[in-house]
Formats: C-alpha cells, structure tokens, sequence
C-alpha cells in the first residue's frame, strides 16, 4: 500500500492508495481502523450507479463502524446542486446524526464534491472520507479539499474549503469505469507532468500501453505521483492564493468548451485536453514554447483518444465571453496557466484580447 500525507498543520491526512484493498480490509492496520471508524456513525453518500456495484462491498470494509447508513442521489452533473445537496441534510437531520458522524464519498468528483460540501456545511463543519472510484476523482478532486456545487449562473460557484480526514483510493474501482471516463481523468494526469515534472511526463509517454490495460503496478505509480505533486501545491497554497492554480492549466479554456457545449456532451477531461494544447498553443504564440513542446504534449494527450482542437463551431469570441467568468479573473484581466517547459507552467495575465483571437482563431 502506498501512503501519502498532506501536510496541513492540524488538517493533515493519509492518502492510501492500494489495489483491491476494500475487499480485503486487513491491509488497513486496526490503529488506522479506530483512528477514523471506531464507534463512529457513518453514512456513505453515493450514486444510483456506483452504489448497486460496491456499496455492499464498502458497508461490509466500513463494519467495525458502530453503524453504516447510505443517501444515493441520481447520476450527473446536472444534479449537483443545492436541491440535491438538501437529499443528504435532510436524511441527516430525519435521522439525528450528530456532529460526530463521518460521511463517506463513495464516487467520482460530482460525489465528492457535494459530500465535501455537505460535510463542510453539516452543524458548521463534519468529517467526511474520500472514496474515489474515477481516475479523475482519485488523482484530482479527491485531494485538497476544494468542496462545492453548481448554481444555474455557474460551475462550482457555492462551496467551500473543507479537507477530507482521509482519501481511500482502490485502483480496481477503475475495471468498471467507461473507457472515456478513464481517458477523461488521464487529461488530469498528463497535466502534472506538463506543470510540474518532466520525468513524470517522460515515463508517461514511456507507460501509455500498462495504464490503457489497467496494469496494477502502472495505475498506482500513476495515481501516487499525482497524488503527491497535488499533496505538495495544496501543501504549499491550500486556498489558491499562488501555485495551486497552476493545477488549473488548460481549464481556462476547458471550462468556456464545457459552458457552450454542455456540461457532459464535453467531459471535464475532455475540454481540459483541448484547452492545455491551446494553452500550450498561446505559449507557442507569445515565443515561450516551440512548436516541437507544443507537439509533445499533443501526442500524449491524443494516445488517450482525447479532443487536440477547440469544437469547430466555437468562436474566439464566445471563448473570451465564458472565460471573463472563469475565477481567476483579477482586476477584470483574464489569468491563464501557461506552460514556459515542460514540467515548468506559469499564471499571468498578460495575454491580450487579440493575442487569444489570434490563437483561438
Ligand atoms: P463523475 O463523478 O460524474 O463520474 C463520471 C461518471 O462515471 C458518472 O456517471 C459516475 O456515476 C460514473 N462512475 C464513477 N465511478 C465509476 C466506476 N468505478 N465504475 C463505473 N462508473 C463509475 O465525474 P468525475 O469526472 O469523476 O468528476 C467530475 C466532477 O469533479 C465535476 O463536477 C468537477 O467540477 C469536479 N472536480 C472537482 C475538483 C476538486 O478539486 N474538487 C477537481 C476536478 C474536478
Ligand atoms: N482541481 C484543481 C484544484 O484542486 O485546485
């Protein structure tokens, strides 16, 4: 098993990534067992797909609690918001937990960004666990405590900062996973290579065969670098006031493809692979990338069958309309994440109007 902490002061925790272990809860010593379950009430807050597939099995790992309940919501985006947020204070309040319950995140990121919320916001703040079961989820929004749900005027515009107790991450969870939801989160982990670690980018082109067959070893390589390059931006900027937005590369432009074309027709990882080749694209232009970096990092990102090119309807325009919205806009100035190398990106916001017309045209 591999362990990652966070290191947040008072709100450290482990991450614990292993492949198969919730079907085998003795690879979980019984100091780690009581730290976060003994006598604890817990409730798993799942989805109507994930749940008929491993809530059995995740209530039979969580036993020893003193007792386990489950709220499922329905599948998708579209239900991440406030109504269904109240789904799970409402089970919470019918039922009397108390502000020593746990709630556990068994899903992806919609999953665990409303527990997170939930958890954040329960009688002003509960523990919650992290149980990822996408690649997105496992490498990404499982860790670091970004929590949130969306409003009809935005994407994640009501959360909050709330840090898991713990993250669980089980690498068979991914054998059932959609091809296109796993290429989808492979768009996340190629972005740290691009930011942070050339070698890691490296050994991803070298490995982009075992991570397509789900090889165990490959995945929690993968998974563990990921998790550590993220441990360490959150470390270092917990509530994005400096380098943890550069873990935003590419979603500048990937959020304006998701706002126009519809949240789920793009998945989040697909719109985020277009928009880190127009980033590199943009970096091309300004003189700070060749043309053969820009390459590189197209030719990775399309061995995963992933989007290289902007929806051909989208105009430069419409890009610019959806990205004065996008939360790292400062004094009106639209901030992008621009790799200057690979491993090495950089926030700034002195990319002209016109210099993004000209790259987007
Ligand atoms: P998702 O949670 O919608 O999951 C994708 C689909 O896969 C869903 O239909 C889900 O039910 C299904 N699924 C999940 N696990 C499965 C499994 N093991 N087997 C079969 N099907 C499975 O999408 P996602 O890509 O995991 O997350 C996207 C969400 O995460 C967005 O709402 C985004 O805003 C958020 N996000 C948050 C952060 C953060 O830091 N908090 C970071 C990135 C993304
Ligand atoms: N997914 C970006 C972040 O957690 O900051």
């Amino acid at each position: 098993m591999e362990t990652i902490e966070v290191n947040l002061g008072k709100r450290s925790y482990s991450i614990y990534i292993h492949q198969g272990f919730l079907t085998d809860p003795s690879t979980l010593n019984s100091e780690t067992w009581s730290r976060y379950f003994h006598k604890k009430r817990l409730l798993i807050v799942s989805n109507d797909t994930i749940a008929p597939l491993y809530i059995e099995q995740v209530k039979a790992f969580f036993k020893p609690a003193s007792s386990i309940d489950s709220v499922i919501l329905p599948d998708g985006e579209q239900y991440k918001t406030l109504e269904y947020l109240n789904h799970i204070f409402d089970k919470l309040l019918q039922e009397n937990y108390g502000r020593d319950c746990v709630l556990i995140a068994l899903g992806g990121g919609v999953v665990g960004d409303m527990t997170g919320f939930a958890a954040a916001c329960y009688q002003r703040g509960i523990d919650f666990i992290q149980v990822p079961t996408t690649l997105l989820s496992q490498v990404d929004s499982s860790v670091g405590g970004k929590t949130a749900v969306n409003h009809v005027l935005g994407k994640n515009m009501l959360g909050a900062f709330h840090q898991p107790k713990a993250v669980f991450i089980d690498t068979e969870f991914l054998k059932s996973l959609p091809v296109r939801e796993f290429n989808a989160g492979m768009a996340e982990v190629i972005k740290y290579g691009i930011i942070w670690d050339i070698e890691f980018f490296e050994w991803l082109e070298q490995n982009i065969e075992p991570l397509k067959q789900l090889e165990p070893a490959a995945l929690i390589y993968a998974i563990s670098r990921c998790c550590e390059i993220k441990a360490d931006v959150v470390a270092q900027d917990e509530t994005e006031r400096g380098c943890r937005a550069l873990l935003n590369l590419g979603h500048t432009f990937g959020h304006a493809i998701e706002a126009e074309m519809g949240y789920r027709n793009w998945l989040h990882g697909e719109a985020v692979a277009a928009g880190m080749v127009l980033a590199a694209e943009t970096s091309q232009h300004l003189g700070w990338v060749s043309f053969e970096t820009v390459q590189r990092i197209s030719r990775l990102i399309s061995a995963f069958e992933l989007p290289l090119v902007k929806p051909k309807s989208m105009s430069a325009n419409a890009f610019i309309k959806h990205m004065q919205r996008d939360k790292k806009v400062l004094d009106q100035k639209i901030r992008l994440v621009l790799p200057t190398q690979i491993g090495e990106a950089v926030v700034t916001s002195q990319v002209s109007h016109q210099q993004l017309i000209d790259v987007l045209s």
